[in-house]
């Protein structure tokens, strides 16, 4: 079975595909840290984005796993090497668009993507997941939330590293995130004639995932 959960950043997609995941033992794959994996390495090896032939090629050649710890974390390898923390640091956050915008890329992405599903039940978490990777999938939700609740829960997580940010920048940050992901040319974020819609603003974690179960005992009695 394939779950599709997409929705723009921020909406908290992560933490609850990963507890829906855990609750259907189910695999749980997170296709941001795949997009953010490969960003990594093209700006290690000072790849110019520009060069799509160059960045297919290097993309060819990069294996990214993603493997849960026995704490539950998901793990991600590049090329072998742990880069779990690497990928969430700003300068690959602000970059990955120049990736995620080439449909060359995008499209090796979606056919690595497409294996976890030949193998697993999954639920799998991105943009595309539900319009492009999975577009049969069996249920498919879009997760969102208004940018000024994300911008503010994004602050709470902040503020706990101990990082100072306006909710303003914040919130300025959020918009222009969402409209490269909804503007780009292939694979936007967008919602699915059949996805299921929740608007996760004024609920909390436990409220969205039992929302989601509920949808998916539904989808079973049929
Ligand atoms: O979910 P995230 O913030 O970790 O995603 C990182 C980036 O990857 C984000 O800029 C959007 C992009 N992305 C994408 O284009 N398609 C996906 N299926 C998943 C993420």
């Amino acid at each position: 079975m394939i779950i599709a959960v997409d929705g723009p950043a921020g909406a908290g997609k992560s933490t609850i595909a990963k507890l829906l995941a855990e609750k259907l033992g189910f695999l749980y794959v997170d296709t941001g840290a795949m997009y953010r994996a490969l960003t990594l390495k093209a700006d290690n090896q000072n790849m110019d984005f520009s060069d799509i032939p160059g960045l297919v090629k290097m993309a060819e050649k990069t294996k990214i796993v993603l493997e849960k710890n026995k704490k539950g974390k998901t793990i991600v390898f590049l090329d072998g090497f742990d880069v779990s923390d690497a990928i969430r640091e700003p300068i690959i956050t602000n970059a990955v668009y120049k990736l995620a915008r080439l449909a060359e890329i995008r499209q090796i992405m979606v056919s690595w993507q497409r294996d976890y599903g030949k193998k697993h039940s999954i639920v799998m978490e991105g943009r595309d997941i539900g319009t492009v990777v999975f577009p049969k999938a069996e249920i498919k939700f879009y997760l969102d939330a208004t940018a000024e609740i994300r911008a503010k829960r994004r602050m709470i997580e902040l503020k706990e590293k101990e990082i100072d940010i306006l909710l303003e920048e914040l919130i300025k940050q959020i918009e222009e995130r969402d409209h490269k992901d909804k503007t780009r040319k292939c694979g936007p974020l967008k919602i699915d004639d059949d996805a299921i819609y929740i608007d996760s603003s004024a609920l909390d974690i436990p409220q969205v995932v039992d929302t989601m179960l509920n949808y998916l005992k539904d989808y079973n009695e049929k």
